[in-house]
């Protein structure tokens, strides 16, 4: 069945294209116009390049860039530029597809993207489609259980602080670990300090070209520069 929602957001899943949904698939291919986000310093968008192999024409994509490292403030006008092109195309009577990494509604452009597009057009019909979130797709390659029982387990982007992390860490079966970018020296020591390098896991760029995930970071090599697309599950004793 057709959606009915002007405006779309579409989980694209961490990498894999085979990693997208059924439903995903189907309203990307309904869509008139795909906004698909750019890392500012990067030469392409990494969502559309999912789903390059699904023959979508090139004239529906609408790419927009996003500098990582903005201000909340700056941060916050791009997002009501992205809602007023978004809004644009709408009113021109084109059904819009926001493409997100991951699930899109887990830390991701596409959850300022809605708020602003709400704020200018409380009355737009919105639709989001879930999707596979870089983790689960990191707990599925080594198999380990993302939360079973009663335990407690900690969604969390990398703080600076890794004595606030420590804590997190000892009051928590599993914390998920994303975003950890140029912190990932500071973190091997705290692990290493906590004698947990052996029940830790690490991704980068699970699904996509080049990934890499390693079960056991006493058997790490050197790793310069981690790369944005990283996660960890760390298992406290
Ligand atoms: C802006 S968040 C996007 C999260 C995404 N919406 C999700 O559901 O996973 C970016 C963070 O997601 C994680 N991430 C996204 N894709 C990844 C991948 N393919 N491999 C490892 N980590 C990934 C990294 O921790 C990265 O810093």
């Amino acid at each position: 069945m057709e959606s009915s929602a002007q405006l779309i957001g579409i989980s694209v899943g961490p990498g894999d294209p085979e990693l997208i949904t059924v439903k995903a698939l189907r309203v990307m291919r309904e869509c008139d116009v795909l906004f698909a986000p750019q890392a500012k310093i990067s030469d392409h968008s990494v969502a559309k390049g999912i789903v390059a192999r699904f023959d979508i024409p090139e004239q529906r994509f609408r790419t927009i860039t996003f500098a990582m490292d903005r201000s909340r403030e700056s941060l916050r006008s791009r997002y009501q530029q992205v809602a007023d092109q978004i809004i644009e195309e709408i009113e021109a009577g084109k059904k819009v597809g926001f493409l997100t990494l991951g699930d899109a509604l887990t830390f991701s452009t596409w959850i300022y993207t809605l708020d602003a597009v709400r704020i200018k057009r409380p009355d737009l019909l919105i639709e989001t489609i879930p999707g596979v979130t870089s983790y689960a797709a990191l707990a599925s390659q080594v198999q380990q259980p993302l939360g079973e029982q009663k335990e407690r387990v900690l969604i969390l982007p990398c703080p600076d602080d890794m004595e606030n992390l420590r804590r997190e860490i000892e009051s928590h079966d599993l914390v998920v670990l994303m975003k950890i970018g140029h912190r990932f020296d500071a973190l091997l020591d705290l692990i290493k300090s906590m004698g947990l390098e052996g029940r830790c896991v690490l991704g980068r760029k699970v699904g996509m070209d080049g990934g890499e995930v390693f079960e056991d970071l006493r058997s790490l090599p050197a790793i310069e520069k981690l790369g944005y697309f990283s996660t960890m599950l760390i298992r406290g004793e």
